[in-house]
């Protein structure tokens, strides 16, 4: 294949399908039946999908999986789990549990102001542009009326507008700051609908000011987007116990809260360690995110930014051992929705929301820490004591397993045999063959 193709985009599904396997499969059928096993039976739910996004020619199935047993702020729920990785769910589980006998988990929402940049080049007088924002804010601010009704009556919409000088970053350079308070919508389009229609107020007042003109200089929008860095949209979710109660298997409580707390303080001061120790958090936010319809890169892209704001890359959860009790907690920025976008449209999506118990988007922002510390903790109990691969080993079999196809009964035995050797994929064909 070497020439490029054209109007790809106008081709029915049919037809670009066709056009994979003559160009990319040597017109091999097998290869491409693969995409219309995977399409939805039901034809209306299929074109739902195929308009999500662009060129579709099949769905991409994660399984989802469900966490019971999370009481959250006295609340017993069962937490939906969208992801590919093994382990995850059964870790969440299994703090869920644990803490459940412990109390349970509290969270709160401690801010939810979510912002975005008009981004701005002018050379000319500084005192001129903050005088020309003066001015005319409340114009820039009227702009937004329309779009902002809905929002407003509701008690969201533009909170604050605000002109930033950052010519020291960077030689011309300002900001409109505009911060929102979206309520249950994540507000991506709301707030970027905003900021178009100030910026194009703001360049067409600027156009007639007087000042800009006598210096022939003209502030220029650059460009106007939300930020995903929201770190004035946080969470905290928390547990605490006496620590005699934590006592774990052969460990006693106070040797246990001294192993996790040292885990924790080792990804706090070292950068290698917190991006791990952070990635396992994310198996857990990025998991409930994506179940519930929310924007995972959107996410990631922020708490990693929030995990070195203070210029040094950290773990985003903290532990302490105060006289007899365990703190474990974590800060985490979330901007979640659970209206519009994918919410209202997506099958799965309202299953897993109605799962929840249709929760606000605060709710939701304390599940979803909730998810993140407990397979923090699930991983850190696991790394102190057994090691990560015990868990990970069992996981690991049961795909090996039904890769080969085993059956009930060479999966049990197999289960048993491997109990105390290695894993590996060599190895469970070699024992699959013997156990034919
Ligand atoms: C694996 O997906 C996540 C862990 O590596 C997290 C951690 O090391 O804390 C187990």
């Amino acid at each position: 294949m070497n020439n490029p193709i054209s109007g790809f985009y106008k081709k029915s599904k049919q037809e670009k399908i066709e056009w994979l396997r003559k160009h990319y499969f040597q017109e091999d059928a097998d290869t491409l039946s693969v995409l219309e096993s995977y399409w939805h039976s039901d034809v209306e739910i299929q074109e739902l999908h195929d308009e999500f996004i662009e060129n579709t020619v099949s769905n991409f199935y994660l399984p989802l999986g469900i966490a019971p047993n999370f009481k959250i702020n006295g609340k017993l729920l069962a937490i939906p789990m969208a992801i590919e990785e093994s382990s995850v769910v059964a870790a969440a589980s299994n703090a869920a549990k644990f803490w459940l006998d412990r109390g349970g988990f509290r969270a709160e929402v401690l801010s939810s102001t979510k912002n975005g940049q008009i981004h701005i080049t002018y050379s000319g007088n500084k005192e001129d542009l903050q005088q020309f924002f003066e001015t005319h804010k409340s114009e820039f601010i009227d702009a937004i009326s329309e779009i902002q009704k809905n929002m407003k009556a509701r008690g969201g919409g533009l909170l604050d507008l605000k002109l930033i000088d950052s010519t020291t970053e960077l030689k011309d350079y300002y900001q409109l700051h505009a911060s929102f308070e979206t309520l249950d919508a994540m507000g991506a389009n709301f707030i970027n609908s905003c900021l178009e229609a100030i910026a194009d107020a703001f360049e067409k007042l600027a156009e007639k000011h007087t000042s800009f003109i006598a210096q022939d200089a003209f502030p220029y929008v650059e460009m106007s987007i939300l930020s995903n860095y929201v770190p004035e949209c946080l969470v905290r979710a928390e547990v605490r116990c006496k620590i005699a109660d934590l006592a774990h298997g052969e460990l006693t409580g106070e040797e246990f809260a001294r192993r996790l707390t040292r885990a924790v303080n080792i990804a706090e001061v070292e950068p290698r360690r917190a991006v791990t120790h952070n990635k396992g958090i994310m198996n857990g936010i990025d998991a409930v995110v994506l179940a519930t319809g929310n924007d995972f890169r959107a996410i990631e892209a922020g708490v990693h930014a929030y995990a070195c704001k203070g210029g040094k890359y950290t773990s985003l959860t903290h532990a302490s051992i105060e006289r007899d009790e365990f703190r474990f907690w974590i800060d985490v920025p979330l901007a979640l929705g659970t209206v519009g976008g994918l919410t209202s449209l997506h099958p799965m999506v309202r299953f897993a929301l109605n799962l929840l118990g249709k929760p606000t988007a605060r709710e939701l922002m304390e599940i979803t820490a909730v998810a993140g510390l407990a397979q923090n903790f699930a991983a850190l109990r696991s790394l102190v004591t057994t090691g990560i691969q015990k868990g990970h080993m069992k996981m690991h079999l049961a795909n090996i397993l039904n890769q080969f196809g085993a059956n009930e009964s060479q999966k049990a035995a197999a289960e048993v045999y491997f109990k105390d050797k290695t894993v590996s994929v060599k190895a469970v064909k070699e024992f699959l063959e013997k156990n034919a």
